[in-house]
């Protein structure tokens, strides 16, 4: 069956989806990406992720031809005519500034590039939700406000392709970058918490991390159920002495942590707040599930 590539406002066999090597976002990685999940047909959070988008596009100053109704409604039609409107489907939604036109700040007349490309889901494997998954620190030390950079989803994600990969020589699932004093930042491809006597702790947006859209969703579920969530600097040291660690992301969702460097949690995997989450996150999925159906309607 063939796989079809959302390309600006076509939908095109995916060996004929091409995008020209003077992309900017090939030259220079100039271009920004969101990904998400469809829980059997639902595009769980879509509306914060094309949010973060129009944000991060308005920000960086890209001509943009089209609005998020678009976009929306762009990423349901690739998924649907990719027969995935009932399956666990991962979507990418890319744009670029556009064919390069010699001039390397941003006002050379650009006409941005919009992709969207819609696949079954790989699951990850089942024990890393029941026994947690190792992570390491990487190599990688950010300035203690990292770079106002970021907080933006942008393509060029070497830092992040290069800290997983200290990960998996590392037997690790995932790395987590710190400035140069040891504060936690987040994730290569997550958001990081952990709880330390009944209190969860993550690093603060003012660090300049991305804005997760599961770190959102997981501090109002946290608020919503009277759990004491604080937005804080945290060192190294507080996270390897904590009692539970878990990561965020959208594709995996909430993911227990059972080590970190050398130092094992101490107490049960998942922890008693982990565990609670992951049923309140499963249960947000399947709420929302009924919401973005009758939305469709
Ligand atoms: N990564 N921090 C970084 C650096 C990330 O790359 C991601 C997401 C997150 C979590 O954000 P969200 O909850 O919005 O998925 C945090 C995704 C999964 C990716 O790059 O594919």
């Amino acid at each position: 069956m063939f796989k079809f590539v959302f390309i600006n406002g076509k939908l095109v066999v995916e060996n004929r989806a091409k995008i020209s090597v003077k992309d900017r976002g090939f030259l220079y990685s100039d271009g920004l990406y969101e990904t998400l999940r469809s829980y059997r047909g639902n595009l769980f959070m879509l509306d914060a992720h094309v949010l973060r988008l129009f944000h991060s596009l308005k920000v960086l100053k890209y001509n943009i031809p089209f609005d998020e109704e678009y976009v929306k409604s762009a990423v349901i039609k690739t998924v649907s005519k990719n027969n995935l409107s009932r399956s666990d489907a991962y979507i990418k939604i890319i744009v670029t500034r556009g064919i390069h036109s010699g001039e390397l700040h941003f006002g050379g007349g650009y006409k941005p590039n919009l992709v969207i490309i819609a696949d079954s889901l790989t699951p990850y494997p089942e024990v890393d939700y029941t026994e947690g998954i190792n992570i390491i620190s990487s190599s990688i030390r950010r300035s203690a406000i990292g770079s106002p950079l970021y907080c933006h989803k942008l393509l060029n994600y070497f830092e992040n392709i290069f800290a997983k990969n200290e990960a998996h020589c590392n037997n690790a699932q995932e790395a987590i970058f710190l400035t140069r004093d040891h504060l936690i930042l987040e994730g290569a491809s997550s958001n990081i918490f952990f709880v330390r006597r009944s209190v969860v702790y993550t690093p603060p947006l003012t660090q300049n991390i991305l804005p997760g859209v599961t770190r959102e969703v997981v501090i109002n579920i946290f608020r919503e159920n009277r759990i004491k969530i604080r937005q804080k600097k945290v060192h190294y040291r507080d996270i390897i002495n904590a009692d539970e660690i878990f990561k965020t992301s959208s594709v995996a969702g909430i993911v227990p942590v059972k080590k970190i460097d050398r130092f094992v949690v101490a107490g049960k995997v998942p922890g008693n707040i982990t565990s609670k989450l992951m049923k309140l996150y499963g249960d947000k999925v399947e709420y929302s599930k009924k919401k973005f159906y009758l939305r469709k309607t």
